[in-house]
């Protein structure tokens, strides 16, 4: 994850570009650099490390200008160093880039085939060479920049800056985040809000798949087929533009579309996308014998998940434990354990007690969180991240995806350590795995069939959850996540147990959701649905287009995006969370809030 800004400014800007990336230092800070078009030319600065290094580099070597764009990055396609810090140039162009493109390789090969040079390791060079490539075709700036994006395959965000256009900046957001400030005389573009509070309070959230010209006039902005669209403006205080919903009315919204920057961010911890490779930071799963996975609540599901991805990858016997449950049963622990604790805080009281109790009989710890200062962080021999940004929703989304993003790149980290895959097909598992961040993106803007389906779960009173294989904890979370926004009873089953017993629930009151992607398992998850509509009972098919054409006669279809079966766990998480929020909205339910529930349990 990285941050951006862009300013089109009616004073000197290179100080002001500097204080707005000091606010989006908390999104990477490997390298800094800022860009301003003046004098006819692009020039930039760019430094290595922390921020200041960059203040430093504009004492000595000033920069001109009133309009420019800037960069703090976490290294995704490159090592951190001066050449491959943003902004990445090419010709008349200079970008600043938050994202992964993932065809850039293809691109790159084709774009040096004609000739064209590159200087970094980036795929964001990739993104001023397209731009820079159709400029030459004679065509505006915002069409040139459209025609370049059209070319990218990714989630991401950007800014642009063209040589000779001393009063523009161009934007456009892909799955991850970027905001419009409208000042007096003066625009702004930025990853967030905070980023620029020093300017102005006046906010447009940018939606899903625009882009954005701004000049001094104001911003146009086309949505994701390039038709002008307006968007409204927010003001948005200073105290709520560091944790602000934007254009969502709760957080768990916003965090749901958050969810393909925080994976984004989360697997750039784990896989390098140039090298294709795939690293555990601070362990080698060639020494663990066995994988002890404790966590409570959808932390737990997550671990469910990556229980199929550890023992089918990398061969790694691996069992998940309620954690409140796991010290009260006495567990008989390997010496070559590794007891992994999964949490979004960090402090969850329960799944802490089973890491001590691991900790104190002399097991090796590790912790997967998203709060890097917790008690869990600070008290595990490994600590691996996932970052989500801080989530706020009750409800655990972004949270939730993270965690199972990372533990599919451990898995496939765990599975070449353990000489289980070879060096390609641990590249050809990181490429499939980098999808995961558009893919999430397309679920989420696919929800034309949301309403009618919410509003027949909103009658039920009792609602059944049904997978198979990795989609069975996604049934678990599906129905915990119903249960506690909307107050709707509901229960997750592994398809195949329906006929043992829950199958006497079925009637015409109760939906059955089955989560049923076009994957090896799904014919006999069809005989599981046919099962249910032969006694009368409603089917809500959450599948691809493939398992759409295969539904039985019956089933009300929701369609989410293709993908393979390594990441559809993450994919196919958007429907089910989107119809858990849905229901609550439809309820009046207290969404980011519900009764009873703390955030962060730290009683047991
Ligand atoms: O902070 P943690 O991940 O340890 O929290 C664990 C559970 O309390 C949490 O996942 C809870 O189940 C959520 N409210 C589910 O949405």
């Amino acid at each position: 994850m990285c941050g951006i800004i862009g300013i089109v400014g009616s004073s000197p800007v290179s100080s002001r570009l500097v204080d707005s990336l000091r606010r989006l230092e908390y999104r990477g800070y490997d390298s800094a650099g800022v860009a301003v078009a003046a004098n006819g030319r692009l020039e930039r600065r760019r430094a290595e490390g922390k921020l200041r290094n960059l203040e430093a580099l504009l004492v000595e070597q000033p920069l001109p200008g009133t309009t420019g764009i800037g960069h703090t990055r976490w290294a995704t396609h490159g090592a951190p160093s001066v050449r491959n810090a943003h902004p990445q140039m090419a010709g008349r162009v200079a970008v600043v880039h938050n994202g992964i493109i993932e065809n850039f390789a293809p691109l790159k090969a084709e774009l040096i085939a004609e000739g064209r040079r590159f200087e970094s390791d980036t795929d964001t060079e990739v993104i001023a060479h397209l731009i820079d490539r159709e400029l030459s075709g004679d065509v505006d700036p915002l069409t040139a920049f459209q025609a370049a994006l059209g070319r990218v395959t990714g989630a991401y965000a950007v800014a642009v800056l063209i040589q000779g256009e001393e009063t523009l900046v161009l934007g456009a957001r892909r799955g991850s985040p970027l905001v419009v400030g409208e000042g007096q005389g003066e625009m702004f573009i930025g990853s967030d809000a905070l980023a620029l509070g020093p300017f102005t309070n006046r906010i447009v959230y940018l939606e899903e798949g625009d882009s954005v010209a701004i000049d001094h006039r104001g911003a146009r902005i086309f949505d994701r087929d390039n038709v002008a669209a307006s968007r409204p403006v927010r003001v948005v205080s200073a105290a709520s533009a560091l944790v602000e919903k934007g254009n969502y009315r709760h957080f768990m919204e916003k965090e749901i579309h958050d969810q393909p920057d925080a994976c984004q961010h989360t697997l750039s911890a784990y896989i390098d996308p140039i090298t294709a490779t795939v690293s555990s930071p601070g362990m080698d799963f060639a020494t663990v014998d066995r994988l002890m996975i404790v966590a409570c609540g959808t932390a737990s599901y997550a671990g469910m998940i990556g229980r199929y991805l550890f023992e089918s990858l990398a061969g790694l016997p691996t069992e998940v434990e309620i954690a409140s449950e796991f010290r009260y049963r006495d567990p008989a622990l390997y010496p070559g354990a590794l007891c992994l604790a999964i949490s979004q805080s960090g402090e969850t009281a329960d799944t802490l007690a089973a890491l001590r109790w691991c900790k104190a009989r002399g097991i090796t710890t590790a912790a997967l969180v998203n709060s890097h200062e917790s008690t869990m962080a600070r008290e595990v021999d490994v600590m691996f991240p996932t970052h989500a940004g801080p989530e706020i929703g009750v409800a655990s989304t972004k949270a939730f995806t993270s965690q199972v993003a990372a533990l599919t790149a451990l898995a496939i980290a765990a599975a070449r350590q353990r000489g289980r895959i070879d060096a390609a097909e641990e590249a050809r598992l990181a490429a499939l795995l980098l999808e995961a961040p558009r893919l999430i993106a397309d679920a989420i803007l696919d929800d034309g069939w949301i309403l009618p389906v919410a509003q027949e779960i909103a009658k039920a009173r009792d609602v059944l959850y049904l997978g198979r294989g990795a989609m069975f904890p996604l049934a678990l979370e599906g129905a915990l996540k119903l249960k506690e926004i909307s107050y709707i009873h509901a229960e997750g089953y592994a398809a195949g147990e329906l006929k043992h017993g829950p199958i006497a629930l079925v009637d015409e009151a109760t939906p059955i959701i089955v989560i049923a992607p076009s994957d090896a398992l799904y014919d006999k998850t069809s005989s599981n649905m046919s099962e249910v509509i032969a006694r009368g009972g409603r089917v809500v098919l959450i599948t691809d287009a493939k398992g759409a054409s295969h539904a039985p006669d019956g089933a009300t279809v929701v369609i989410a995006p293709a993908c393979d079966p390594l990441i559809a766990p993450l994919v196919f998480a958007v429907p089910i969370q989107v119809i858990a929020y849905q229901v609550a909205v439809l309820k009046g339910a207290d969404v980011d809030q519900p009764r009873n529930l703390a955030k962060s349990v730290t009683v047991e």
